[in-house]
């Protein structure tokens, strides 16, 4: 019997993916650029465990049996018995993958990043898969290629119709950028009604804003977001997250039927960074929403007391924080994580 047991992090994307020009191989229609957690907070843990008496591969996930026959679980394993290294037998073993996430699942907090790379490590070490194994964690969800590595990531779209160099890289160490401090804002804890997959999916057929924001918005911002995180330039990398995030929640209001993720707390958020940032006459804080209504916030330790005292007075802890979620991960500013 062989077990191996991972965590990975989760990752908060300042230039989204939000589109696939291939489905099923999970390749994006444009790179994207995000900053993973330290391992202090929302996490993914996967035990893997290869036995030769197990009858045949199960998964668990937050303790509830799930199918193995989800396609995306389906091509990692095929990823991963690509590039195994085992020739003891134990390829032909069946496995038990069990998986918790200590926060919400599917509520748009990048559950999908975290699982998925928490499994492609967890397997790439029980198999002994070698080099960049970005491409194994995209199989199973596209997020979850730049929560392989720390710090700073950008998901290089790539050109090859096999996804061979659709990968994602480090930018940056989160050693670079020091200062910078994220803040996870629970909005709602339910899992969404649209999926990412689905939602990404009606956007792409049926948002021409969204075919605008790909063709023409992102080529160039997208080197502009590169270039403000190697020069830690506070001031473009905000506006350019702040526009990001508010142009692919656009583009999700200009689906058809259209796909709403915010809700009224997530734009009084909004709302709230903005009138922070006007009274302070300079750029302190930025907001990004991913597939649901919470919030990341990107701001300077610095500036991080004064701005969770401001959040306190609009929004009580109950409105932000739902009982039972944040047991063991208090009100704190995560660190980006190092490699
Ligand atoms: P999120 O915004 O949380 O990423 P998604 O709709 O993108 O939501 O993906 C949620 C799906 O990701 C879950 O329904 C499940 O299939 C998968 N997932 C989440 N966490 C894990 C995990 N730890 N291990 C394996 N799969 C996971
Ligand atoms: C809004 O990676 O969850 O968080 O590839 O279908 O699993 P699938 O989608 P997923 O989508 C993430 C969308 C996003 C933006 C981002 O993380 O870049
Ligand atoms: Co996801």
């Amino acid at each position: 019997m062989n077990t191996v047991t991972c965590v990975a992090p989760v990752n908060i994307a300042v230039i989204k993916y939000w589109g696939k020009r291939d489905e099923n191989l999970i390749l994006p229609v444009n790179d994207s650029i995000s900053a993973t957690l330290d391992m202090d907070h929302l996490c993914a843990k996967t035990t893997v465990t290869a036995s030769p008496d197990f009858k045949e591969n199960r998964i668990w996930l937050n303790g509830k049996e799930e199918s193995m026959q989800n396609p995306r679980l389906q091509n990692c394993l095929r990823e991963i018995r690509k590039r195994a290294q085992v020739s003891n037998g134990m390829e032909n073993w069946k496995i038990h993958i069990r998986s918790e996430n200590n926060f919400p699942t599917a509520a748009g907090l990048a559950s999908s990043a975290a699982g998925y790379a928490c499994l492609a490590t967890t397997l790439a070490k029980l198999y002994k898969v070698e080099g960049d194994i970005s491409g194994i964690a995209r199989a199973g969800s596209g997020s979850a290629c730049r929560s392989i590595y720390g710090g700073f990531v950008r998901w290089y779209s790539g050109s090859d119709p096999t996804g061979i160099d659709s990968i994602a890289r480090p930018i940056a160490p989160a050693t670079h950028w020091s200062e910078i401090r994220i803040l996870i804002l629970v909005v709602s804890d339910s899992k969404k009604k649209v999926s990412s997959a689905e939602g990404m999916k009606r956007t792409l057929e049926t948002s021409e804003f969204l075919k605008h924001k790909v063709d023409k918005i992102i080529p160039t911002r997208i080197n502009e977001m590169q270039k403000a995180v190697l020069n830690s330039d506070f001031t473009t990398f905000a506006e350019l997250t702040m526009k990001d995030s508010n142009e692919m929640h656009a583009a999700c209001l200009a689906a058809y039927p259209p796909c709403v993720y915010m809700n009224d707390i997530s734009h009084s958020i909004v709302d709230l960074v903005h009138k922070y940032n006007d009274a302070t006459g300079t750029i302190k804080a930025a907001y990004t929403f991913d597939a649901g209504p919470n919030a990341t916030i990107f701001l300077k330790e610095r500036d991080v007391s004064e701005f969770v005292g401001i959040l306190n007075n609009f929004f009580p802890m109950s409105d932000l924080y739902l009982n039972g979620y944040l047991k063991g991960i208090p009100i704190k500013a995560a660190l980006p994580s190092s490699d």
